[in-house]
């Protein structure tokens, strides 16, 4: 029964060998991401404007006897990207899905006490909001192409849980995130319409998790203890903690699986019931 049980699950979730494209991977979660899949046999291509960062993980994955590789490339250029692109063809020969985790704030598109609203530089607004929907974008038109060639593929953009509700102080990066959720449920449908129905579509919205990004937002360097602002989002959370980058895994695995086939357009949240509760 318990092998029965074992196979079963083997063959619903099965990524093994499927060519994974992941933008961001020398980062946090992507590189986290991108560590949980090789380990479950899938081979995957680690992009990332830091080619060292993307390096350190592809070497780990190859050291356990995984199949990655690492790109140096701008999501921002699609010269850059047809480059990737072929480097990912020439080593894999597929590509059977993306992730596109490339994607961020920018420090100053974001509102302090000697930055007001009225004085945002409109370059870092405009860089913020870019990075996190054009670098969305751009890939799917590279890679997106090689799977409307094939006809088939899955494309998974993690947005935020800030893409529905925007976070105080950080207005590029969240309107950035509600472009990206709004682009994944126009391309699930453009997809489908132009390029059959093999080819899904969908996002995930994680919520707080505590990576070099946020650290010194969420915690303070000089005491290790939470910032005030870290302590709200704590207190914001029902299950009262931070996320952890593995805890992203199981819903990608099964979002690449056949078995959320029905699953196209949708925002996948994991961020430990931050958004549902409304403070009281
Ligand atoms: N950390 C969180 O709590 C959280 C929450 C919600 C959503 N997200 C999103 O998840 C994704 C991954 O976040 P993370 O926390 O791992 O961040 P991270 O900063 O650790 O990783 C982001 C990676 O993207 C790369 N990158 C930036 N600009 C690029 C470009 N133009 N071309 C190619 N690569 C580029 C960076 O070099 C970095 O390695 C991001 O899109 C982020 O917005 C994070």
């Amino acid at each position: 029964m318990e092998d029965r049980a074992g196979a079963l699950l083997d063959e619903l979730f099965d990524i093994s060998g499927k060519v994974i494209v992941l933008t961001g991977a020398g980062g946090v979660l992507c590189g986290s991401l991108a560590r949980g899949l090789a380990a479950l046999g899938a081979q995957v291509a680690l992009l990332d404007l830091r080619p060292e960062a993307a390096r350190v993980v592809a070497d780990e994955i190859t050291q356990q006897g995984g199949q990655a590789l690492a790109v140096a490339t701008d999501v921002l250029s699609i010269e850059a990207l047809n480059m990737a692109a072929e480097q990912v063809l020439n080593r894999f020969g597929t590509v059977d899905a993306l992730i596109n985790g490339a994607g961020g704030n920018h420090p100053q598109a974001t509102t302090t006490p000697e930055t007001s609203l009225f004085d945002l530089p409109p370059e870092a607004f405009q860089r913020a909001l870019g990075l996190n929907v054009m670098g969305t974008l751009l890939p799917v038109q590279v890679f997106g192409r090689i799977m409307a060639e094939h006809g088939h593929g899955d494309i998974i953009n993690i947005t935020s849980i800030i893409a529905t509700r925007p976070l105080t102080n950080v207005p590029a990066y969240s309107a950035g995130k509600a472009a990206a959720k709004n682009l994944t449920e126009w391309l699930a449908v453009h997809v489908s319409q132009h390029y059959g129905h093999q080819i899904r579509v969908n996002a995930l919205a994680p919520g707080f998790f505590m990576t070099n990004q946020n650290r010194f937002l969420l915690i303070d360097e000089a005491t290790g203890q939470p910032t005030p602002r870290g302590q709200k989002i704590i207190e914001h959370t029902p299950l009262g903690r931070y996320g952890e980058p593995e805890e992203l895994l199981p819903a990608v695995i099964w979002l690449l699986s056949p078995h959320s086939g029905f699953v196209h357009g949708a925002t996948i949240v994991i961020d430990g019931g931050f958004s549902v509760y409304s403070g009281v």
